[in-house]
């Protein structure tokens, strides 16, 4: 009986502590991970290539990735998200994200970080607290995601639901979730949410107006970026003036 009862005592113990523990670890590396997130349509890759590229000019070791990844889990999301492939359920879509998260993280993301390469990644986990979130509990989907590598700066593009589809209508083919509007505003509802939980945790997470030029928007995302890489760059000078030249773009010499 008291073997059984300490038996219990321990387990609780170690229950405690495993919650105790922050849901996701910091970034222990060199590299800083930068996150720009938004609904569909809401200009986050337009903004994600503008930040590598004034990376670049400034000199700081740079790298743009995005999710679903590139690796075979990814590969698969982006048949499931083009609705080429099915996958079982709600909670099935969101352990495969989860699952191709780990998979970044672990061949892509931590390696370049270690090696003192800033990562700027175009959705991450706060993308599958607001859309599997439509299908799953919130708490839960905190928890499969919680060995993820948490961000340095997460910038959340704002724009309102009709521009979104406005944006994504535009295009030639339409992925899951670019269904309609309700689920557009459904999507920025659980945004909204995860974003105020996150905070809560003191995650850095800042919301910006994304109705602004691109060039405006970028302006306020080199500011943000310039306040977290400074002490990790000291000796980098980071003009945050927004209005210079991008990188020049390789181009094919004329005859
Ligand atoms: P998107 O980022 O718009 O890429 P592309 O421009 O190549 O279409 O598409 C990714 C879609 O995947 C988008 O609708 C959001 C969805 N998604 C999730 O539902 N959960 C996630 O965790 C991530 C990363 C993306």
């Amino acid at each position: 009986m008291g073997d059984e009862r300490a038996r219990l005592t321990a387990a609780t113990a170690r229950f405690e502590a495993a919650t105790m523990q922050p849901m996701n670890p910091q970034n222990p590396h060199p590299g800083a991970l930068i996150v720009i997130e938004g609904i569909d349509g809401s200009g986050s890759t337009t903004q994600s290539d503008m930040l590598l590229r004034w990376l670049l000019r400034v000199d700081i070791p740079a790298m743009f990735t995005s999710e679903p990844s590139k690796g075979p889990i990814g590969a698969t999301l982006r048949l499931h998200l083009g609705r080429r492939l099915e996958l079982g359920g709600p909670q099935a879509e969101a352990l495969a994200f989860a699952a191709d998260r780990m998979d970044h993280v672990t061949t892509e993301i931590a390696p370049a970080l270690a090696r003192g390469i800033t990562v700027v990644s175009d959705r991450y986990y706060l993308s599958s607290l607001a859309y599997q979130a439509l299908s799953c509990d919130l708490g839960w989907l905190r928890e499969i995601n919680r060995f993820a590598l948490r961000p340095d700066l997460t910038v959340f593009l704002a724009v309102p639901v009709d521009v979104g589809v406005a944006r994504f209508s535009s295009r030639a083919t339409r992925e899951r979730f670019e269904e309609d509007r309700d689920e557009l505003a459904r999507i920025a509802r659980m945004y909204d949410a995860a974003i105020a939980r996150l905070r809560e945790d003191g995650e850095p997470v800042h919301v910006i107006d994304g109705t602004r030029t691109p060039a405006e928007v970028h302006g306020e995302i080199v500011r943000l970026a310039a306040g977290i890489l400074e002490p990790r760059y000291p000796s980098v000078a980071m003009p945050v003036d927004a209005d210079e030249p991008s990188p020049a773009i390789p181009t094919v010499p004329t005859a």
